[in-house]
C-alpha cells in the first residue's frame, strides 16, 4: 500500500483553544502541536529523577548493532533489546531493579493526549524514553511487542526538532515526513496502530532546556 496523503497545515489544521493545533496524518494518527508545553516543567523534573536512577544506555539490537539512540524506561514495564531479541521487562537488566514508577505528570499527559486524539481510557504501563544527539536515528519499524494493540501509542517530543517518518503497513511504503518540535505529541492507534515509523538522523540544534538533545517519551500499553 502506498500512502498518497500530503501534509498541509492549512488543509488539516484545526485550532485547539487550550494547547495548540492538530494535524491529522491519516485515519487513526494525529499530531497535537505543543500539547505538552504547559506541562514541560513537571515533565522535565520527573525525567531528571528517572534518569538519575536509571541512566540512558545504548542498547544492542538482535543483529548485534549498538543503537545510536540512548534509552531508558519508566513504568511497570520497559522495552529492552539485546542480542537475544526485543522484549518488555519489568526490571532494568542493567541494575536488576524494577524501573522507576510512571510519574503522575507522565500518566496524565499520555491519558489526556490519547483522549484528545479520540482514544479514551488510555492507561499506559510502559514509557520508553529515547535520547537523540545529532546524527542519531531510528530506522523504520513497527511497535508490535505490545500485547494489546487496541491501545494507541502516545509519543511526546522534547528538545531540538526531528524529522519523524510516518509510513504505511509495509516497510517499503513511502513515509510522510513530519517535523516534530518541543512539546508536540503524536498519537497513533486503531487503523494506524501498526504503521511503520522512524526518525531521520537528527540535525544539530540547540534548545534552551535540553541543549543539543532531543528526548522522546513513548507511552504504550505493554501488558
Ligand atoms: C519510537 O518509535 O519509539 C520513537 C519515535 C520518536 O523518537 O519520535
Ligand atoms: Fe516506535
Amino acid at each position: 500500500m502506498t500512502m498518497t496523503m500530503t501534509m498541509s497545515l492549512f488543509d488539516t489544521a484545526e485550532y485547539d483553544q487550550d494547547h495548540g493545533w492538530r494535524q491529522e496524518l491519516c485515519d487513526g494518527a494525529v499530531v497535537l502541536r505543543r500539547f505538552a508545553l504547559p506541562d514541560e516543567t513537571a515533565i522535565l523534573a520527573a525525567l531528571h529523577d528517572i534518569v538519575a536512577r536509571t541512566p540512558f544506555r545504548h542498547m544492542v539490537t538482535p543483529g548485534g548493532f549498538r543503537m545510536s539512540v540512548a534509552m531508558t524506561n519508566c513504568g511497570s514495564y520497559g522495552w529492552v533489546t539485546d542480542t537475544t531479541g526485543y522484549r518488555y521487562d519489568s526490571r532494568d537488566p542493567q541494575s536488576g531493579n524494577p524501573w522507576p514508577g510512571m510519574p503522575a505528570a507522565f500518566l496524565e499527559l499520555a491519558h489526556t493526549a490519547a483522549a484528545r486524539a479520540g482514544f479514551s481510557d488510555f492507561v499506559p504501563d510502559a514509557c520508553l524514553i529515547n535520547r537523540y544527539t545529532p546524527g542519531a536515528r531510528l530506522s523504520l519499524h513497527q511497535d508490535k511487542n505490545e500485547q494489546d494493540l487496541s491501545a494507541p501509542i502516545v509519543s511526546v517530543s522534547l528538545g531540538i526538532p526531528a524529522c519523524f517518518l510516518f509510513g504505511g503497513y509495509q516497510r517499503e511504503d513511502k513515509p510522510l515526513r513530519v517535523r516534530l518540535t518541543h512539546g508536540d505529541v503524536v498519537v497513533w492507534g486503531g487503523p494506524a496502530r501498526l504503521r511503520y515509523h522512524g526518525i531521520m538522523p537528527l540535525k544539530d540544534g540547540h534548545h534552551p532546556l535540553l541543549d543539543g538533545h532531543r528526548i522522546n517519551l513513548t507511552f504504550r500499553k505493554a501488558a
